[in-house]
């Protein structure tokens, strides 16, 4: 019973629209018509600026981590954060507040590694700021943060992280097919930091 009020509350927290709302209380705009369409940290930050992207990237790192710490505050033994955790990524990816529609799980995502792997979490953040600032290619990032997330988990023999994981890479290659698309024709949308950024 604990487990199922877990999962409901986590993926209410996960449907908490971050970037719809940032779009349209401070810029009166709807995200999903504008840059890439989707409504996560990169297309706020390219949409409405680095402030708007950083203070949506915050909030759904968070959603993930709060989302998953529900066993916990629910006094639930802590291998329930990845699988409570997950229930936040499906509420950002298919949030009931925007008649399922949502984002591609990169950040929410990663707040349940915070919540579980702090130090984890801080490495694929370097990884993936890494990556984006030789790209220019969020998308780049994400696909191969999230491969290396998943290679790292076999390193430490948590099998429970490693399912997880695996799930979460899964969620995130099938919310990027578009980009992958894009990026297999040469036509991928670059976000205006780092080196590939042509000013
Ligand atoms: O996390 C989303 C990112 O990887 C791609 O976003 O807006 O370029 O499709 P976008």
């Amino acid at each position: 019973m604990k487990l199922l009020v877990c999962a409901i509350l986590a993926y209410l927290i996960g449907s908490f629209p971050t970037a719809y709302i940032v779009g349209k209380v401070f810029f009166h705009k709807n995200i999903f018509q504008y840059g890439s369409g989707n409504v996560g940290t990169t297309n706020a930050y390219r949409v409405f600026g680095p402030f708007a992207g950083t203070v949506v990237l915050i909030f759904d790192i968070l959603k993930g981590t709060l989302g998953a710490l529900m066993p916990v505050f629910f006094g639930l033994d802590r291998h329930w954060i990845l699988f409570i955790g997950i229930f936040a990524v499906v509420g950002h990816v298919f949030s009931i507040f925007l008649k399922f529609r949502g984002g591609k799980a990169v950040a929410t995502s990663a707040g349940i590694l915070l919540a579980y792997n702090p130090l984890l979490f801080t490495l694929c953040f370097i990884f993936l700021a890494l990556i984006v600032y030789l790209t220019s290619m969020v998308s780049v990032a994400s696909l191969t943060t999230v491969l290396l997330f998943t290679i790292a988990s076999l390193f430490m023999h948590d099998w429970i992280l490693t399912a997880a994981a695996v799930i979460v890479t899964i969620i995130v290659f099938v919310r990027h097919i578009p980009n992958i698309k894009r990026l297999l024709k040469g036509k991928e949308n670059l976000v205006p930091i780092g080196l590939a950024y042509k000013r």
